[in-house]
């Protein structure tokens, strides 16, 4: 049995722009989700999942390693668990954890030698299948980890240390890829208004890349607050999420956006240390849940492993340019 997981995710910026090949911000954070892989010898496919809604993910993650590394199923079957620190409810990006987790255990399972930037690129082509939209942001961080500046189909950029963010969950699930088809109509409908706001997003990314990398969190609260403007004009934003990220600022953050799809699930505030504790009682006062959540959690991992594993099936760290503080 070998054991592997694989963390969630927060975007910090960025989020609809990168859809469109714009840069993003994003940071995996330290609730993880872990398969645990076995093989069986009646050539057939147990998933035990209880905390997944469904496990479409899981079985295309599966036949996806199979049908490219072309070991036959119908020969050697495979028993896996799945257990996960957050539900799928929360926004943290459970697919693309489970894509990359499943894809990274049976590459280590079946003694096969497969790198992180081809378990990157099989888990997003298991969701370009399902989901048909998507940038490949959450599963770049499932699969890299850390904090990094992500442009659609590569890492281009890595930190040396996360964000203090202080997350709040909303209570209701967000519709991913219904919510990017709302902004492609809207696309549709007035192009040139929208492609202005993803490239005002998309220098509000390239400043707070700078904020990152110089720890300046004042400057990157600014351009969470910008943002948040650019997604309200989007149409993405919620009167829940509008709520708490008034009552974040109000209670002393320097800036407050929602976090990923919008419509729902997590928004994410920066602050002072010592308003901290306001800020966050401020979101349970409009409503919202305070995530436990620490940033630039390591990527997909072994936790643990019951046989001897060849390094090569480990997966090789992407060395990715490591952004400096501007001098
Ligand atoms: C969703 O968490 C973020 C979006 O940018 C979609 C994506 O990048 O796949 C809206």
């Amino acid at each position: 049995m070998i054991t592997v997981s694989a963390p969630g995710k927060l975007m910090i910026l960025g989020e609809h722009a990168v859809v469109y090949g714009r840069p993003c911000l994003v940071t995996a954070v330290d609730q993880r989700l872990s398969v645990s892989a076995e093989r069986s010898d009646d050539g057939k496919t147990h998933v035990d999942a209880p905390q997944v809604k469904e496990t479409r993910f899981v079985d295309a993650a599966v036949s996806k390693f199979f049908q490219t590394k072309g070991k036959a199923l119908d020969q050697t079957g495979v028993r896996l668990k799945i257990r996960s620190d957050f539900t799928h409810q929360v926004g943290f990006g459970s697919s693309s954890a489970v894509s990359v987790a499943t894809l990274r255990a049976l590459a280590i399972l079946f003694d096969t030698p497969v790198d992180d930037d081809e378990i990157f690129q099989l888990a997003y082509d298991v969701t370009l299948d399902i989901q048909r939209v998507g940038s490949g942001f959450d599963i770049a961080a499932a699969t890299y980890g850390g904090t990094i500046a992500y442009q659609k189909g590569r890492p281009v950029s890595s930190f040396s240390h996360g964000v203090p963010l202080i997350v709040g969950y909303t209570g209701t699930k967000a519709d991913t890829p219904t919510l990017i088809r709302e902004v492609a109509a809207k696309r549709a409908l007035y192009p040139e208004k929208v492609e202005r706001i993803f490239d005002a997003i998309s220098d509000l990314v390239n400043q707070g890349k700078k904020s990152i990398a110089s720890g300046d969190w004042e400057l990157l609260g600014k351009a969470m607050n910008f943002t948040q403007e650019y997604l309200r004009d989007l149409g993405v934003s919620s009167e829940k999420l509008e709520s708490m990220i008034s009552g974040a600022k109000k209670a002393g953050a320097w800036g407050a956006k929602l976090s990923g799809a919008g419509g729902g699930d997590c928004m994410i505030a920066i602050a002072p240390e010592d308003k901290r504790e306001d800020v966050e009682n401020a979101l349970v006062q409009a409503g919202g849940i305070v995530m436990d959540v620490t940033t630039h959690s390591r990527g997909v991992r072994v936790e643990s492993r019951d046989f001897p594993v060849a390094p090569a099936t480990y997966g090789v760290p992407r060395t990715i340019f490591l952004e400096q503080a501007p001098s």
